[in-house]
Parts: C-alpha cells; structure tokens; sequence
C-alpha cells in the first residue's frame, strides 16, 4: 500500500460558494419576513442521519456509496456525546502531536448520510452548512461536490448538477483531524460533528448573490447588490421600526439603532421572483478624542461577557431556543455586550442581538494558543503559522467569511482577528482586509499587544488595531490606561477580565470604578458567561473524567452560569456591579447616576425608597428618576436620625412594565446604605449565676447553671460544650487557617501548601485560670503554627465563662519570621451533630459573601438552613461566608447554639473545610457527618488568580494585629 495524506492549508475550501451576506430568500414578501421557516425554497435537513464511523481515513470505503451505516445521529449534534470518539477537554495544549500542517493517520472520521428531495421548477439548488468540525467534503448521489475547513464558519455549495428530480442522496465526510486543527485550537471541549443548521435553497437561473446595506446615524442608506447569473431588475422597499413604509433611500432623522434601543429598520428587496428581507440599523461607530469609543457619537461603556456555545448535553450544537433564552438572561443581569469567544456564533445569534440590543465583538474562528505551548512559550511561534505564507489564505478565508456573512449586523461594532494566535504577518493582512472590506466597524486584536513579549524593541501596538486590548489586567494598570499619560489615542479595553471559576469573581467593582471614571477605559467582557461541562444522568464531568490526555481538568468550569445557566452568585455581582445606576448616599441626600448611555431612567424605572429597621421595612415613598443618560440626581428624603436598632436605607429602580427580558417589578438596580443613627445605650448585664471551675490532667472544665465548657489546656481549644445536658460538638473546636481552596485559590494554594498552612494550629505555652464574681477566665498562651515553620502569629485566647454563656476572646500579634503571604482564612471550626440544620442569622445575605464579592449582598435578619447555604459548585470549594454577622443561631428542635459578635464572618455548612478539599465533584460529596460552624475573623477574598492578578492587597488576609472577639451561647 502506497498512500499519502495530505492536508494542504492552502486549499480552505474546494467548490464552496464565496461568502455572501446571511439571507434566506423567499418566493413572496411575507414568506421573506420569517425567513426561517420551511418551505419549498427553504428546505431545512436536520433531523436523523444515517451515521459511519471510522477509527482511521485508511478504512474508510473509496466509494462513498458503499458505506454501511451502522446508526443515526441527530443532525445537528456532536458525535462524541452519542458514544463516539473521545470526550475530551483541553485549554492551550493541542489533542495531537504538533507538526503542522501534518495529522495522524489515526484519525476518526464520522460519515453522514441521508436522503432529500427535490422537485419544482426552481434550476439551482444550494446546500448550505452553518456549522461542521472539522474539515468536512460533500458527495451529492455517490459524487464528491466539494470540500470546507474553518468549523465555525457557513460553507455553501451549489448542488443543482449533481441532483436530480425526485430523491437525491447526500453524504457528508467529516475529519476528526485537518490542518485547521492547529487554527481551531479553542479553549472548551474538543466536538466534532454537524453541529449547526444544514439546508437547501431552492432558486431562480438568476438571482441576488449578495446584498450589502450600509447606514449609518445620520440617515444615509445605502445598498449594494451583486448576482448570480444575469444582473437583475431590483426593488427595494423601505420598512420602519414601527413597520410603515417609507420611500426607498436616505432617512430624515432616523431612529437610531444602540444596545439600549435598538432601531431596526427593514429592508425589503425583490429580483426577479426572490424576496429577501434583511433587518438593519441606523448606527455609526467611532473614537472620539482621547480614545473614547462612541456610539452614534455618543461614548458608550461595554458590559460585557465572553460567551462561548457551549450546552452540558448537546455540546456545540445549541439550539435557537437555548441562545434565545441565554440572551434574554443577560439582557436581564444589565449586560449589553458579547465577545463571541473565539469564533462566530451561528447567524442567527447575530439576529438576535440585533434585535435584543447587545454590541457584538464578533471573533474570527482563530486559535493557535497550542503552538505557544510546543514551542514551550520560549520563542516567537509565529512563524510556524502566523506568519508562515502558507497559512495566510486560511487566516484571510476565516476572516472574509466572518465579515462577509455578518456585514449587515449593527450590533456588530467591532471584529476581532482571533484570540491567543500570537501576532504575525497574516494577522496585519486580515488587519487590512477588515479595514478594506468594512469602515463601519472597529478592529481588535488583543495579541498584537503581547508581540512584545517576542519581540521587545516593538515599542506600539500596530497601528491596525483600532482598539487596545488586554486579558486580566490588575485594576492599578486599568487606571493607568485610563490616565493615559503616553496620549494613545485608541480606546483600552479588556477583552477578558474577572476569571468567573467556582466562587466568584471578586473584585468587580473595583474595575468598574475605574471604567466609569475614565472616558478612555470602554469596558471589558467577563471571562466567562457559563461553565462547560458534560451533563450525564444529572452528573457534570469536566476535563480528565473521561480518560483523555491532555486535559486540563475543571478549568472549563469558569463562568457566570451553571452549565443549565443557573446563574452563580458571580453573576449577581456582576449585575449589581453593572446596573444601570450607581446609588449612594452623601450628606444625607440619596444620589443616583445613571450609568446608561441612551436612556433617561424614568423612561424604564420607577425609584423606591425603604427604611429597614431590623426586621422592619418601611416604605419610604416612590420618585420618578428623572435622570438623563450619564448624569446624576439627587433626592431628599427625610431621614431618621435616631432608632432602635441599625438602620439601612434601602433604594431601587424596579421596571415600570412588562417588557421583553423582564417584568413589571423587577429589580434592575438597589443600594442598601447603613445611616448613621444614634442607638439606645445596652444595659450591661451582671454575672449572677454561679461558676464553678475544676481542673483534671489537661480538662479544665467550667460550670455555669446549664452551661458546662470543658477547655483542653494542651490545645488551648473547647473540647466539649454541654447545654442543658446535651452535647453540642461532636469533636473539639479548632483554631484554623485553611478553607477549601477555590478555584481562583489555585495559585496562591502552592504557596500555602508549602507553608503547611493547611496543619497550622494553636500552640500552646502557658495557660492561667480564676474564678471569681460569677465568672470564670482560663486564658492561653502560645502561637498559631505549622510544623517546621515559625508561627504566623504569636496568640493569646482568653475564654470568659458568665451568665451561662462563652466568651472567646483572641489576640494576635504577626510573627516577624512568617513567610506567608496570605493567609486563606482565621477561626474557629465548631462540629455539631448534623441534624442543626435551622439557621438564623444577622449579616450579609441571603447569598454567600466575601470581602471583594458582596455588593449582591445586603444586611438583615435572614432564615436558612444549613443544607441551603451550600453551593453546589461542580467542584467543591469554600463557599456560604458571611460576612458583618452580629449573630448567627444554629437549631435542631428547641436546642440552639448562638453566636453573637460585633462584626464576624461566618459560615454553617454541612461539609468541613477538610472534605470540601478532598472532594473533586458534586457527586462525590459524602452524606454529611456533621454541621460545621466556622466562626472567623475574616476570610479572604476570592479574586480571580486563576487567571487573572494576585489578590488584591486590600481584600487579603494579612493582618499585622487580629483582635476577635465572640461570644457563644
Ligand atoms: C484566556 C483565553 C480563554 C480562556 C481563559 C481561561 O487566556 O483567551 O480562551 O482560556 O484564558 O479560562
Ligand atoms: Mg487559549
């Protein structure tokens, strides 16, 4: 046997159709105005397929019509969710050895199959592809039509020789395996299949090929047409947003199109006997002065995310209802912009957005972050493929059919060359291309920033980038781009920030503080909208649990939704971090700005003020938020100066009627804010029951009415607490410093692990006891360490026993000698036997919070229980802190444990810190064994280090001094 295989990157594609605009064209007028609906023209193939599959091209039959199929797969889907191939998860590494353009012999093909029919009058048929991974030909009766590379993008050929009245055969080949491998090298599961919508298109011997409309803010219209076949006569008919004609041509003062309001204006155009009806707007992007990125002129802020297709059944294969519902979820958390991370979305996305109102980073189906890795990040790979002349027709197909397919999308305002690919001569001709190609949008590439790190004489980024990007910058530099002491005049933005993994992001706020303050700074996207994972029997795997090498276990589990999209409490950060107003409270006035850019508040909201007085919430009145887009109001209400308990203004703008994405009610945006009232003096309550206090080898042990304590004088710790005569711990309180390591603990967990921090405890060197006036007082001394390393802090625990009830006083001093940086929580763990399950508390919530991730959170009196307060991430991790808790009470029956503070961290969970490390997935986790009450100083913040900075110093635990102090009843 003699055979070669050869993946040439210089063939994209062989008899695939040049790109045109997405439409589908209709035989009348109404039909045009809901293209995608089956008809005789508009003939949609998914369904079942007959389905082959092959371990290797070498078994695959010469002649196609001689295949076997075996089974059916739906049409679209990814093969290795119905059992074939490999389920596999990697992030930069490539599935195969790296040569390209070479791929292994061993590499599965998947053959499907079906029949179509074809009947009428209409002489040219097209089949059209909108999604196929990876390379993929089409044979049409037993002959081969034609070939198509680049997953993401639609590939369409033209069918009408190889057909024949009445039932047709179509096959399609599909290659695990191609050269565009090395160009698809995307962070998220690794599919293969059809995946998106494949139909036919049944028309005329001449037709429209392609229809290009440009409008922009100041009215000005115009369209270009080019045909197939003979030049045509054509109409084109103007509609309105409110769907009355106008003539054909420029526009008076039209109704714009922006994110907020987004104008859609239709066009109607009639050739020969085709329809087609295309959707557009009035909208002009550009930078003004300073690099500020406007809209119609107007600057405009990004809040956005990174959203990938991505389902925990269908994988790629998300269907129209699943990005439907997606986009109206994040049209409800405030968002109003998408990077489509890392390749275009099926057109019907961009639709949607256009319609829905979302600017669009639309991304080029381009990923080489592999190469990087091979080469083992030491030199420039650009020239194994970015810069390689080979490869520049593939990186120019991929961009021209990007451009070309959307160009009629307003929500489209920037395109983006790619991600991770390095930066090499290919990328600046793509540059050149969109510029050539399209002057209504802007051009973002965020490798061509880290050039420099190749290639450090290379002092700008070129100038073909209309936009400065960059990933995970720490806030310092975001604000130093926003002083832009160089005078660039491009807008900075950050095409991914706020690593979503597990608990968090923390940190949100901090970015947006600095984006609203200067212009130059136009916003960021999340990284990233929802976690992937694969969904079996109610079970989310992620990378490593199917057995593939290379994988890079959870780190596909990063975003802002569960892979069903229940949103995390990240996203609820998110959205109060980004709410269309900033509410505060100065000199006694409440203060609102708006933070939107085309809309007056009170043309959506209606402003509510309460008071909350404990458990009491008054309302204050309504107001009309009069406040136009980017500037501010202020509002006097009377305000208590004194009351009886802490008491918190309570201001939100809830939606004034029903609308597309949200209801009558709902919240949009709230601020809670403590005013500064005079509270009654407590009476200070005297010792009057008495305590007795004995002593036995290492148990001293404290009476006081129904209350017994016990202390172990060698571990400083309470080793039994009794009420009532029940016994309350299950095992000995202990002093800690670990929590489970969340995923953005990732990194800094080397640093802890090396430190011993997990085995750090309380040492004890001396210890005194007294009794006296109805109280006892056992007070140790010692430090807080780990073995072989010198203790993080030097400490000091004095136990008061009064009034039948503990009191737990610590002091630390930090120990010159510690190396630890940060520490990931201090206090105490208390054990109870698990039926304590009744929570009530007084802190932040209802959701879990932390020092960098609270502003979902609010004070109050909440009720839970214990099993509620856990989060059901897909690994487990620390999780359910609270913090500013004055107390908290844990009940089984009518036997409680209260703990009271002044201003305490908390958690009450089923799990201890110790499982939830162990533990690699939801359903690993084993039947509780207790309920874990972590009392702590603080915890520490959660960041976004598994991509992003090191944690803010502000947010991390690193106290010179600790001074704590809680009492337990
Ligand atoms: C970025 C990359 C994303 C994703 C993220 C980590 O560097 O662009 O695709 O891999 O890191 O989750
Ligand atoms: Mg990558």
């Amino acid at each position: 046997m003699k055979k070669q295989f050869i993946f040439d990157p210089e063939k994209t594609g062989e008899n695939r159709l040049a790109q045109r605009s997405y439409y589908i064209p209709a035989a009348d007028a109404e039909t045009a105005k809901t293209p995608r609906t089956s008809n005789e023209r508009y003939v949609l193939l998914n369904g079942e397929w007959d389905f082959a599959y092959f371990d290797t091209p070498l078994t695959v039959p010469c002649d196609i019509s001689s295949v076997n199929y075996g089974d059916k797969l739906p049409v679209p889907s990814c093969w290795q969710l119905f059992g074939y191939g490999q389920l596999q998860y990697t992030n930069v590494n490539y599935q195969i050895p790296c040569l390209p353009p070479e791929v292994p012999a061993e590499n599965p093909v998947g053959i499907y199959h079906r029949k179509f029919n074809v009947t009428g009058e209409l002489p040219r048929t097209y089949i059209v592809f909108e999604g196929v991974c990876s390379m993929f030909e089409v044979y049409v009766n037993g002959k081969y039509v034609g070939m198509s590379k680049s997953s993401r993008n639609q590939s369409e050929f033209e069918i009408s020789k190889f057909t024949s009245e009445g039932e047709n055969d179509l096959a399609v080949k599909i290659y695990t395996y191609s050269d565009a491998t090395y160009l698809e090298d995307q962070d998220c599961l690794r599919y293969n299949g059809i995946f998106r919508d494949v139909y036919l298109l049944r028309r005329p011997k001449d037709h429209i090929r392609d229809v290009k409309v440009t409008a922009s803010a100041d009215g000005t219209l115009s369209v270009d047409t080019d045909f197939s076949g003979r030049k045509l006569k054509t109409a084109f008919r103007l509609f309105a947003p409110d769907g009355n004609e106008l003539p054909f041509g420029n526009v008076r003062s039209p109704l714009t199109w922006n994110a907020e309001k987004p104008n859609l204006y239709r066009l109607l155009i009639s050739a020969g006997d085709e329809y087609i009806s295309i959707k557009f707007g009035f909208r002009d992007v550009s930078v003004a002065e300073g690099g500020v990125l406007c809209v119609n002129g107007t600057p405009v802020k990004l809040k956005g995310v990174n959203r990938h297709d991505t389902h925990p059944t269908k994988g790629y294969a998300v269907s129209d209802d699943d990005i439907l519902s997606e986009l109206l979820l994040m049209k409800k958390n405030n968002i109003n912009c998408i990077r489509t991370s890392h390749y275009p979305n099926c057109p019907y996305f961009a639709l949607l957005c256009d319609e829905l109102g979302f600017y669009v980073i639309e991304e080029c189906d381009l990923e080489l972050h592999g190469l990087e890795a091979a080469v083992r990040f030491k030199k420039d790979p650009a020239y194994l493929i970015a810069s390689n002349p080979r490869w520049e027709k593939a990186f120019l197909d991929r961009c021209e059919r990007m451009i070309e397919r959307d160009k009629n999308s307003p929500s489209i305002i920037v395109w983006s060359l790619g991600n991770e690919s390095s930066y090499g001569e290919n990328h600046k001709k793509m540059a050149d291309l969109c510029h050539e190609k399209d002057k209504t949008r802007l051009v973002h590439y965020e490798s061509s920033r880290y050039y420099k790190r190749y290639h450090p004489d290379f002092e700008k980024v070129d100038d073909r980038m209309d936009i400065i990007s960059i990933m995970y910058p720490e806030v310092s530099f975001l604000i130093r781009q926003g002083q832009n002491e160089e005078g660039e005049t491009r807008p900075f933005f950050m095409c991914e920030y706020a690593h979503a993994m597990g608990m968090g992001p923390g940190g949100l706020e901090d970015y947006w503080d600095a984006i609203y303050k200067y212009p130059r700074l136009c916003g960021g996207c999340v990284w990233e909208w929802a976690d992937h994972a694969i969904c079996e029997d109610g079970k989310y795997y992620y990378g490593g649990d199917h057995g593939e090498f290379p994988h890079d276990e959870v780190f596909c589990v990063d975003g802002l939704c569960y892979p069903d999209r229940r949103p995390h409490i990240g996203l609820l950060s998110l959205k109060k971090t980004i709410q269309p107003a900033r509410i505060s409270l100065s000199r006694g006035k409440i203060k609102i700005r708006n933070t939107m850019d085309f809309t007056d508040l009170s043309e959506l909201f209606v402003g509510e003020v309460y008071l909350r007085e404990g458990e009491t919430l008054t309302p204050l009145g309504e107001f009309v938020p009069a406040v136009a887009p980017q500037k501010e109001m202020t509002l006097d209400v009377g305000l208590p100066t004194a009351a009886n308990e802490r008491t918190f203004l309570e201001v939100c703008l809830a939606y004034k009627e029903d609308g597309d994405f949200f209801s009558e009610g709902e919240i949009a945006a709230w601020e809670q804010m403590e005013l500064p009232v005079k509270l009654p003096k407590k009476a200070k309550v005297m010792p009057d029951i008495p305590v007795t206090l004995t002593e036995n080898g290492r148990s001293i042990t404290a009476r006081c009415g129904a209350l017994c304590v016990t202390f172990d004088a060698a571990t400083g710790m309470i080793s039994s607490l009794e009420k009532d005569g029940k016994t309350l711990l299950l095992t000995p309180a202990v002093l800690t410093a670990w929590r489970a390591p969340t995923d953005n603990d990732r990194n800094i967990q080397t640093h802890w692990n090396n430190e011993f921090v997990r085995q750090a405890k309380m040492c004890v060197t001396g210890v005194d006891t007294s009794a006296a006036d109805n109280t006892a007082r056992i007070r140790f001394k010692g430090f807080f360490a780990a073995p072989a390393r010198f203790p993080i802090y030097m400490t000091e625990i004095t136990y008061t026993v009064a009034n039948e009830a503990v009191t737990v006083k610590l002091r630390g001093t930090k120990h010159g000698e510690s190396v630890v940086e940060h520490l990931p929580r201090f206090g105490f763990v208390f054990k109870l036997p698990p039926t304590y399950e009744d929570l009530t508390y007084f802190a932040k919530g209802p959701l879990a919070c932390y020092a960098d991730m609270q502003n979902h959170a609010r004070f109050g009196i909440f009720r839970s229980t214990v099993s509620d307060e856990y989060e059901h991430l897909i690994r487990p991790q620390e999780c359910g802190n609270h913090i500013g808790a004055e107390f908290c009470t844990l009940s089984c029956g009518d036997s409680t444990l209260c703990v009271r503070g002044k201003s305490f961290e908390f958690s009450a969970l089923h799990f201890s810190p110790e499982t939830l490390t162990e533990v690699e997935h939801d359903f690993d986790l084993p039947e509780s064994d207790g309920t874990y009450l972590s009392v702590n100083y603080k915890t520490g913040g959660l960041g976004t280090n598994s991509c992003g900075p090191k944690l803010e110093p502000k947010y991390s635990l690193n106290d010179e001094k600790i001074d704590f102090e809680f009492e337990i009843r």
